[in-house]
């Protein structure tokens, strides 16, 4: 448990550090459950400056830090849907992800949702379960010619 999690808004500033902690998050933590090639793909999408600057500047998008690092993020898009959720791979299981679902969960409230929605890779099944989301089903979705094993679960709020 880390005491001093700070959270805040991100900023177009914040791209370097986000974009390498999805580059070895993914590398290193979900790694566990994907093999190489999707790996490799999905780590790819770090690259992809354009896409994070979107993000950040449509969806609400929040940066997890302790002191002046930054130790995860999330984003939420249609004001229901959780679409990123990632911790730094050496703040992993320090309850910075539980932070992070907490504010984003009210702000789907805020938003005027009953419901929050996510599509969770099979590393972060045991996370949502544990915080009480239901799977609604297993899919399968490609991307960049690989086919990436996912759940679309959900939590009423
Ligand atoms: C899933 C993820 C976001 C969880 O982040 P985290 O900050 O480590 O999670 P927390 O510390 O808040 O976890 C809270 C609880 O969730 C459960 N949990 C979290 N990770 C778990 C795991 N790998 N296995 C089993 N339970 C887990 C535990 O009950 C944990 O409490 P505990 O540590 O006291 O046992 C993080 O592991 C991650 O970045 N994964 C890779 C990226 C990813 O797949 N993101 C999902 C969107 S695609």
């Amino acid at each position: 448990m880390i005491e001093d999690i700070e959270i805040r808004e991100a900023t177009l500033d914040d791209i370097p550090e986000i974009t390498s902690i999805f580059r070895d998050t993914v590398r290193t933590v979900n790694s566990r459950d994907y093999n190489e090639k999707q790996i490799e793909v999905w780590a790819s999408g770090a690259d992809d400056i354009e896409k994070w600057e979107e993000r950040i500047k449509k969806f609400y998008f929040l940066v997890a830090e302790v002191g002046t690092t930054i130790v995860g993020f999330s984003y939420l898009s249609k004001g229901y849907y959780l679409d990123g959720l990632f911790v730094h791979k050496d703040f992993q299981r320090r309850t910075i992800a539980s932070k992070l679902l907490r504010i984003m969960e009210s702000r789907v409230s805020i938003n005027g949702f009953d419901t929050i929605k996510s599509d969770v890779s099979i590393t972060a099944l045991d996370f949502f379960d544990s915080h009480f989301y239901e799977v609604e089903k297993k899919q399968k979705k490609s991307h960049k010619g690989q086919v990436f094993e996912n759940y679309i679960v959900y939590k009423d709020l």
